[in-house]
């Protein structure tokens, strides 16, 4: 079913599927017999590496001793780009592989699910998959998906998201794909794993959780059973997040942030998502900034954005962030929770705006890096106005976007673009 469809007033809602999951601490010490009793043989990982936390060591020994054979794809950058899905899919042609493990974060899941369905499509570019439910073939190779870091939730949402680099260069494309067939097999999220992730990404990622759980609870597409998921991750989120961040090995905190980052995903994945992942696939389109990041950027300004035509959903998202809002107007509650979203950017430490992301800070951002011919030149944000108005073009085309409750359109939505690389989120308090 499109979108469009979906958002019609019509009565029947789409219900996607989710994985099977392990989770708890400890949980990636059976992945070996859980792998068995899904007839792996001979799997390919897929992974960025984690270079420095010995993660990948240690779950391909574990895979190794429990009689897995392993040929390992370490190459799967920051916002996984089509040439990191496709050099992993011809890995996994030669070496007769049957089956996938992803180890990481969104990037490490979004890519391997890509993969699967070129595998399935006999190597078709997975570029051509872009969009809603376009597999053909349902039966991709069989996929455990491991999480390293609390945020993205792909390991159990229906989604992959890739930056096309056969476009031009002047107007690099980064899609969603929304696929029923790129479930992962086997979720399996052990917050053990995170505590190796660092603290810029610790809160950077606690921000998607925010995001993709308050999205849903404001889109359009008012899917009632994602609601109250969509509120237990935001109170999660913000119970858990600080101490997560400043305490990388807490485990009660980890451990919350994993809940947090499981269930919000569970929300979007039939709730939709909005503008907040619009901005932000817009900015790592042209800048290979951090997900998280750009979302905890866009966030606030979104829901400034969004809130006259939800006070009161607004007004739940501030009781589950805490605040007592007896004798409170509705108007008054989602401006409280808007207040308490800057707040928690601020204690753990994100950039305000994008203009102030700088390389230095940050350096899973590729700024000026490459490797791609769209990025050896962007080594600065420069937030002038040719770069609000593509940002803001590729906003509006992004499939994340009919799903905003506010309509939007390049004049209703500059402003917004231009206030998250520009403005002073003290504006909005
Ligand atoms: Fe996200």
């Amino acid at each position: 079913m499109q979108v469009e469809e979906l958002l019609k007033p019509f009565p029947i809602k789409e219900f996607h599927p989710f994985p099977r999951a392990l989770l708890g601490p400890g949980a990636w010490e059976i992945i070996g017999p859980e792998a068995l009793k899904l007839g792996f043989q001979r799997s390919l990982v897929m992974t960025s590496g984690l270079r420095g936390s010995g993660t990948v060591d240690k779950l391909v020994g574990s895979l190794k001793y429990h009689g897995l054979e392993t040929v390992v794809y370490d190459k799967v950058e920051s916002n996984p780009k089509d040439y990191n899905v496709m050099d992993a899919v011809a890995m996994y042609q030669r070496d007769k592989c049957d089956s996938f493990i992803s180890i990481g974060g969104g990037s490490s899941h979004d890519a391997c699910k890509g993969a699967r369905v070129s595998v399935a499509h006999d190597g078709r570019s997975v570029n051509e998959f872009e969009g809603f439910n376009k597999s053909e073939n349902p039966k991709n190779p069989p996929h455990i998906a491991v999480s390293t870091t609390a945020g993205t939730g792909s390991e159990t949402s229906w989604a992959y998201v890739i930056t096309d680099t056969t476009t031009d260069p002047s107007n690099p494309h980064k899609y969603v794909a929304f696929d029923d067939a790129c479930v992962a097999t086997l979720a399996v999220d052990d917050p053990t794993l995170y505590y190796d992730c660092p603290i810029a990404y610790t809160a950077q990622c606690g921000f998607d959780v925010l995001a993709h759980a308050s999205e849903p609870y404001v889109s359009r597409l008012n899917f009632e059973p994602s609601l109250g998921s969509a509120l237990r991750a935001i109170q999660l989120t913000v119970q858990n997040l600080r101490q997560a961040t400043w305490n990388p090995v807490d485990l009660p905190g980890r451990e919350g942030m994993m809940y947090a980052q499981y269930i919000a995903a569970q929300a979007f994945n039939s709730g939709g998502l909005g503008i907040v992942h619009s901005i932000s696939h817009a900015v790592s389109a042209f800048y290979d900034t951090h997900h998280g990041l750009n979302n905890a950027i866009a966030l606030p300004r979104v829901w400034a954005f969004n809130m006259p035509v939800c006070y009161e959903r607004f007004a739940d998202i501030a009781r589950a962030m805490g605040i007592d809002t007896s004798g409170m107007t509705s108007v008054k509650a989602a401006e409280a929770a808007l207040a308490s979203a800057i707040r928690l950017l601020r204690d753990v430490g994100i950039p305000e705006r994008f203009v102030d992301v700088k390389q230095a800070s940050y350096p899973k951002n590729r700024l000026g890096q490459g490797p791609t011919k769209f990025y050896e030149q962007a080594d600065v944000i420069k937030g002038d106005a040719e770069d609000v108005d593509r940002i803001t073009r590729h906003v509006l085309g992004d499939a994340c976007t009919p799903g905003n409750p506010k309509e939007c359109t390049f004049d209703t939505v500059r402003p917004v673009v231009d206030h998250c690389l520009n403005g002073s989120l003290d504006d909005l308090l």
